[in-house]
């Protein structure tokens, strides 16, 4: 029986944490959830009903009315919202713009985090996010915090996205990344911080396989 059961992995955006969660959770047989996901299924029904972006106790009373349901595979994941499969708009422009705003709403984060911690509770699972080793699974067994430069990580949603990684669109992704940094880690609910306990692991250069290897060299250490 391995002594490890919930891995919480946090970093900036385009940090590795989706590719590099999914992988070690399918090298452990554990259940894989991106939370990010779920602060962009809340954007996208607040922006489909009208529902004003200023308006916290409106955003937060969506967030609770909302379905979500996230079912994560070894080629992505597919989102269910009120039962509708959403997950080719979830990285649409205009969700990519509002949703630092949605998820710096205390009660939108209250809702959401009642619902992450009800998902780990049958143990076995890596979760990624921003604030899952601060606040939402803060007894963890192994907190990762991944980092990245600005421009590594351009580069890497760059290529994602439109498959290049010519010098004008990398700049152009690499402003909205730092917007999106800047805005997650000033807000005043559960800002975007390593966990004082988190192992930091620095990924330029590194390949997802070999941030993987890192981690399950630290689940090893531990079980
Ligand atoms: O990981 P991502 O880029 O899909 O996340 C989208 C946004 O959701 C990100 O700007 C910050 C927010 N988020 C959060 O506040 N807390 C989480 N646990 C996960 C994401």
């Amino acid at each position: 029986m391995p002594k490890v059961s919930i891995i919480a992995i946090d970093g900036p955006a385009a940090s590795g944490k989706t590719v590099v969660g999914r992988l070690l959770s399918s090298q452990l047989g554990f259940q894989f959830l991106d939370t990010g996901l779920m602060y962009r299924a809340v954007t996208l029904v607040a922006i489909q009903q009208s529902t004003p972006l200023s308006n916290d106790a409106a955003l937060t009373t969506l967030a609770a009315k909302t379905q979500i349901a996230i079912t994560d595979t070894p080629d992505g994941a597919r989102v269910l919202v009120n039962n509708h499969d959403v997950t080719g708009s979830l990285r649409d422009p205009e969700v990519e713009a509002a949703v630092s705003r949605t998820s710096a709403v205390a009660g939108v984060r209250a809702v959401l985090v009642a619902k992450q911690r009800e998902m780990a509770a049958a143990g076995s699972i890596v979760m990624a996010g921003r604030d899952i080793g601060t606040v939402v699974l803060a007894d963890a067994d192994i907190k990762v915090y991944l980092e990245a430069s600005a421009e590594e990580r351009a580069k890497r949603r760059g290529l994602e996205k439109s498959g290049t990684d010519d010098k004008e669109s990398v700049g152009a992704v690499q402003k909205d990344l730092e917007a999106r940094d800047k805005q997650d880690s000033q807000r005043a609910s559960s800002p975007l911080r390593p966990a004082d306990d988190a192992h930091i692991i620095q990924t330029d250069g590194l390949s997802i396989e070999q941030v993987v290897a890192k981690i399950a060299q630290l689940v090893a250490a531990r079980s």
